[in-house]
């Protein structure tokens, strides 16, 4: 048995069938309905090529998951492959030296050509190393509406940010929330990242988030930002949830008008029957500024001693890129694919609408791409605060939120 395996495989060098099955455990943090989708995607994908996923979905969101799967890869019992967002949540773990370096395969596969929009491949790059698979784009800069709630309150479905505050009385006398907030600090923060983008412009944003300046966090321009981010606190005091997902139900449901989530609501939306356009519409930078941040999930795989597992390691870097993965993950994830050489023709309205942004170039890096993992912490806390106490002013928070981009790294 053992001869005719191995001439088996000879006669079959490389194909992916003749490697031999090995488990790799796979840590992330996708639990809700339309991740759940997704992410048996790439577990579909990979068993695939003879080897097993062993799933290690970690409850409770980003922020309780990233502590989770850190303490286990310092403290020496890792994963063998486990999500990050793009940017710089790993860059202490690979300086330590504890990521496998994924260049030779990259080098092989020609990521370089293939990943769009560049900097994705930039944000896994170490000292000129590779050390993740990016795969997908993710935007914060989205705001998603319920057709429901509008017409139970007898108000037009807004176009942009102006009309939809302008409509909140509306909502509010039909019982419904106008704006739903997960009372999380990622979800604050990342509703004031948007509204910041949308009221304050593109260039005042990036002078906070990448120059760093303290100046632009003073400016009359960024009171503006917080007075607009008052009034989005205003109208989401009913909120009452704490996971993003059970906001984004509420707006399903037609509970709340609104729900201002980065594109990963999609899947909540696909998973949920309900068609964008018709039961639900979406805005990208809230109807005003147009344009989309280039976050989204990176791989990274700690580094494992036996030779099997690392092999296996590139098979999973390399099946969450190729092509037909690409495209049926995505549309269920919600997200873009990180490569532009694909059909990806069963896009709903909201994709082709984030496709093209992609495509006319209006994109912003994501804050995890530019602030520190602490940085972006202190940032949640501040806004996490300021959107549950009212008694928080808005010239306080501003003044807390000026020491925090002066101190920023
Ligand atoms: C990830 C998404 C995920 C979302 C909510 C983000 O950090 O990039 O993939 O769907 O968190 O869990």
């Amino acid at each position: 048995m053992t001869v005719m395996k191995s001439l088996l495989c000879a006669g079959a060098l490389l194909t992916a069938t003749c490697a031999s099955a090995t488990e790799l455990e796979v840590t992330h943090w996708w639990t809700s309905g339309g991740e759940a989708a997704a992410v048996a995607e790439f577990a579909k994908a990979f068993d695939a090529t003879g080897n097993t996923w062993v799933d290690g979905a970690i409850a409770g969101g980003g922020t309780t998951a990233r502590p989770v799967i850190v303490s286990r890869i310092i403290g020496g019992d890792p994963m063998h492959a486990t999500q990050f967002n793009h940017g710089r949540q790993a860059e202490e773990l690979v300086e330590a030296g504890l990521m496998l370096d994924l260049t030779d395969i990259a080098t092989a596969e020609g990521w370089a050509d293939i990943i769009h929009p560049k900097g994705l491949l930039d944000s896994c790059t170490v000292d000129g190393k590779i050390y993740c698979v990016p795969v997908n784009i993710h935007s914060w800069q989205w705001i998603w509406l319920s057709h429901k709630a509008y017409k139970d309150a007898g108000a037009k479905v807004p176009t942009n940010w102006n009309e939809f505050v302008a409509s909140a009385p509306a909502l509010e006398a039909a019982g419904k929330v106008p704006l739903v907030v997960g009372q999380q600090g990622w979800q604050t923060s990342g509703a004031f990242g948007v509204i910041n983008v949308a009221v304050g412009g593109v260039d005042l944003w990036k002078k906070i988030n990448v120059d760093k300046s303290a100046e632009a966090a003073a400016s009359p321009e960024m009171t503006k930002v917080f007075e607009a981010a008052d009034a989005a606190r205003k109208m989401s005091k009913n909120s009452k949830v704490g996971d993003w997902n059970l906001a984004t139900a509420m707006v399903i449901k037609g509970e709340a008008g609104g729900q201002i989530m980065g594109d990963w609501a999609q899947g909540e939306f696909s998973v949920a029957n309900q068609v964008a356009g018709k039961d639900y519409s979406c805005l990208p930078g809230l109807g005003v500024n147009e344009v989309i941040s280039t976050g989204g999930d990176a791989f990274y795989f700690p580094k494992n001693k036996d030779p099997e597992i690392t092999k296996a390691q590139k098979q999973l870097a390399s099946v969450m890129l190729s092509k037909a993965t690409q495209v049926a993950f995505n549309l269920k994830k919600g997200s873009l694919p990180v490569r532009g050489d694909i059909d990806i023709s069963a896009a709903n309205d909201c994709m082709k609408k984030g496709l093209k942004i992609l495509a006319d170039g209006g994109i912003l890096p994501s804050g995890d791409q530019l602030l520190s993992a602490d940085t972006t912490g202190q940032i949640e806390d501040l806004f996490v605060e300021f959107w549950n106490d009212p008694s928080m002013d808005i010239k306080t928070a501003q003044a807390r939120y000026v020491k925090l981009i002066k101190l920023a790294d």
